[in-house]
């Protein structure tokens, strides 16, 4: 036995009805190291990680995994043993109850008992040592809602290392951090691993490798491809890996030549409507021409989503300005309205807001589109259907095919349905709101290579992005946000993410 590996991960095969997830994969996580775990969408990630923390407990899969020196046996509905094991696991989606506190949360089904009743004093003395221990910068009295994304991170954190944790697993944990949070969880890492604890981590973002990782793992349809100490990788050889061919270029180029004005918005000041009084906008003007792509771009928190929102009609109460479409005012209040003026948009939030996860992804994609496929009140089912796969085939959709549900999908494989969804709209003015987080690279270039294809048909993009390269990678014009205005608008030749940082945190 060697003593450093503490998780063997011994030719593990695990199928689903039609879908090999895990096809003989074998890792060996060394003792103490932050292992990194890497693959397209769909390769797997999630359902081995699953598969340590007993969501699919032993005997579920082929092949063994060996914990410690013995063959981890987790039972069925039990994951709270991978736990008491010393496995621990941060989700993909967060799993907190908003209404209760950091420290229920944290105890949640294991609170501390006294003579039968909860010992609050102990739960809440508990929380607050791993929150110091760990660093971790939450109260254990807060309710979860009131904390933002960030700090939610940090409960299911405390809350997985609640039980002395050996391995801690983090499934994409940055994919809704701010650029200040991601430091921050870094720093953290740096303390669990100072502290003895084994990482496996997921990402997409393929920097985060290089910044944390002692080595890193890449999967592809299932298969282990490569185990590579991270010092001898670079980010093209990592793509490689991970796509199995040569990736030149992250940008496909586009052969756009931007029209007349189509849409305007003028001095638009709107407020939260929940909160009367409180402004979320403050003043947002800029047009955009047939065929152009507007990037947005902006802090978090600097009225982006707001501002898409509100233009769609489902969030902000407008309280001044206007909105144009084609040289006319107009007035939307709800998501049909928009949609009817030819106005989509992809929601930021694609979990809540984008997906109907009992659905099939047929009935997903095509249900706010039936319109198009509708003649004298009768569906055409084959046109529905042919219009959904071309779209599935063009994001490359990973699914056996378009009948299965969407719970089913991968996180990744979930977004690219409501992308295509909103593609298949036709809209003139397609807003899209960080539409590639937790999109592989290959997938993301897909992606790109659609929005030009659809700019150079005469669609008029918004596209919001936290990547100040892809920012400037896909974009005409860079608008920059800043606490709820627009502070300024930058032609893409001449912009650089040095100008657009100035920009947004309000230095120019
Ligand atoms: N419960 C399930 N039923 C059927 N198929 C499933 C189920 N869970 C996962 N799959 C399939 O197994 C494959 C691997 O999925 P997994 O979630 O592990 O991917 P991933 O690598 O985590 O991808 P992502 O980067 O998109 O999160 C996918 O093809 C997915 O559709
Ligand atoms: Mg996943």
């Amino acid at each position: 036995m060697n003593d450093d590996i503490i998780l063997d991960v011994r030719n593990v095969t695990k199928k689903f009805p039609g879908v090999i997830a895990l096809n003989n994969v074998s890792i060996q996580v060394k003792r103490g190291e932050i292992h990194g775990l890497c693959g397209e969408n769909g390769a797997g990630k999630s359902t081995l990680m699953k598969i340590l923390s007993g969501v699919y407990p032993y005997g579920t899969y082929e092949g063994s995994v060996i914990y410690e020196g013995q063959e981890l046996k987790l039972e069925e509905r039990s994951i709270r043993q991978a736990t008491e094991q010393g496995i621990a696991i941060v989700y993909q989606e967060l799993t907190l109850v908003p209404s209760m506190t950091v420290g229920e949360n944290v105890y949640l089904g294991k609170e501390p008992l006294e003579n039968g009743i909860i010992n609050w004093n102990k739960l809440y003395a508990n929380t607050d040592r791993i929150l110091a221990q760990y660093k971790l910068d939450v109260k254990s009295q807060s309710l979860v809602k009131s904390l933002g994304v960030g700090k939610m991170q940090m409960v299911e954190i405390a809350k997985a290392l609640s039980e002395d944790a050996k391995v801690l697993i983090l499934d994409e944990p940055t994919s809704a951090l701010t650029e200040a949070e991601i430091n921050k969880l870094m720093e953290i890492l740096g303390i669990l691993k100072e502290h003895g604890v084994t990482c496996i981590y997921i990402t997409h973002k393929l920097d985060e490798f290089f910044r944390i990782t002692d080595r890193v793992t890449v999967l592809r349809d299932g298969q282990t491809v490569t185990t590579q100490p991270t010092e001898d990788l670079t980010e093209e050889r990592l793509v490689n890996f991970m796509v199995g061919r040569q990736m030149k270029e992250r940008f496909p180029k586009g052969h756009r030549q931007p029209g007349e004005v189509m849409f305007e918005v003028e001095d638009l000041h709107a407020e939260d409507p929940n909160e009367s009084g409180r402004n979320v906008l403050n003043g947002v003007s800029f047009n955009l021409r047939r065929g152009e792509i507007l990037g947005i771009a902006g802090l978090m928190g600097s009225g982006r989503t707001e501002l898409v929102t509100t233009i769609f009609g489902e969030y902000g109460k407008i309280t001044k300005g206007k909105i144009k479409l084609e040289n006319k005012d107009i007035q939307i209040n709800s998501a049909r309205q928009a949609i009817e003026t030819g106005i989509s948009l992809v929601p930021e939030d694609r979990k809540g807001q984008g997906l109907v996860l009992i659905n099939s992804i047929l009935k997903n994609i095509s249900l706010p589109n039936l319109n198009q496929f509708a003649s004298f009140f009768r569906l055409d089912k084959d046109a529905e259907l042919q219009a959904s796969m071309r779209q599935a085939k063009n994001l490359a959709i990973k699914a056996p095919n378009l009948q299965v549900n969407c719970d089913t999908l991968s996180g990744g494989n979930q977004q690219k349905v409501v992308i295509a969804k909103w593609l298949l709209s036709k809209p003139k003015i397609l807003i899209m709101d960080d539409p590639t987080r937790g999109i592989d690279v290959g997938a993301k270039y897909e992606i790109y290579k659609l929005m030009n294809e659809l700019a150079e048909k005469g669609v008029s993009i918004i596209m919001i992005s936290s990547e100040l390269e892809e920012v400037l990678g896909m974009s005409d014009r860079v608008m920059v946000m800043h606490e709820g205005r627009s502070n300024g608008t930058l032609d893409v030749k001449e912009a650089t993410q040095e100008k657009i940082m100035a920009l947004a945190t309000g230095i120019a």
